[in-house]
């Protein structure tokens, strides 16, 4: 079981997006995946068109203790993908957390109950690097890292770096698997300096994802985007591409370590 936290504190750069849709592509590839929304505005929830107030049992009850795994997992229409719910609840938790006994490694110790029955869990975080965000990171074996090409974006995918290092001395296994590059607008110039920048300094995923309205479309539908603009669509085949890159790159990594 591959975990990977899809994370940057920078708000609205395309992580639910980039979760759902990594999640859902390696699920078409046959892989069985779980995605997991650890963010209290519930998006991943939303995105994947479930109504967050809906669920008794959810992230919070996983993060305060008060639920098993299996209560609060369901399946979505994808085959092979499961989802762990959110709700506005788990803001809440951050507090109850924080007074926890060996408050990071609460997610860890959850998702470590569900020994091999994923091949991948896919978790999407919130835009900040508070307790849920680290107890992400210490149950990862990778950071997933979306990024919109602007200067101040660049500058702070550094500060993500840091923050991995950081948490690496509690959780050696962890580290950067990549950076996937989204909402480009190819026709500035600023646009393409900024990517090229990215690509001198960190890994980075191909293809790059670009802007589309069709995303946000798709999300206020409640479905994928390959199920609502086609898996023709130029960002439908993109996030395949990426899922596909993605999962060579895990099994070059568990060959070798
Ligand atoms: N490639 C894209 N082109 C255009 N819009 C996009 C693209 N990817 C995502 N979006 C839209 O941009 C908005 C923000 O995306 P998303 O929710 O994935 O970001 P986020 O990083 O998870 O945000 P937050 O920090 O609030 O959790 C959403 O409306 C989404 O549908
Ligand atoms: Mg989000």
């Amino acid at each position: 079981m591959i975990v990977i936290s899809i994370a940057n504190n920078k708000g609205g750069v395309g992580k639910t997006t980039t979760a759902l849709h990594l999640g859902a592509a390696l699920a078409d590839m046959g892989r069985r995946v779980l995605l997991v929304d650890l963010d209290p505005q519930s998006s991943l929830t939303v995105y994947l068109g479930y109504d967050p107030v809906g669920f008794d049992k959810n992230t919070y009850h996983i993060m305060t203790r008060r639920a098993e795994p299996y209560d609060v997992i369901l399946s979505t229409s994808i085959m092979f993908l499961d989802l762990m719910p959110a709700s506005i609840d788990l803001a809440t938790a951050e507090l109850e957390v924080s007074a926890a006994f060996s408050r990071e490694f609460i997610l860890k110790e959850q998702l470590d109950k569900l020994g091999e029955r994923y091949d991948y869990v896919i978790i999407d975080n919130m835009p900040s690097l508070g307790i849920l965000t680290v107890n992400s990171l210490m149950a990862s074996d990778y950071v997933v890292v979306p990024v919109e090409p602007t200067y101040l974006a660049f500058k702070g995918l550094e500060m993500i770096v840091h923050t991995i290092e950081a948490v690496k001395k509690y959780n050696s296994k962890l580290s950067l698997l990549g950076t996937i590059i989204t909402m480009v607008d190819e026709r500035t110039n600023h646009a393409k300096d900024i990517v090229s920048k990215i690509r001198e300094s960190f890994p980075v995923f191909d293809p790059i994802v670009k802007r589309s309205i069709k995303f946000a479309d798709a999300a206020a539908s409640g479905v994928p985007i390959s199920t609502y603009a086609g898996d023709d669509f130029e960002g439908s085949k993109v996030y395949h591409m990426l899922a596909a890159n993605l999962d060579a790159k895990v099994l070059k990594n568990s060959a070798t370590r």
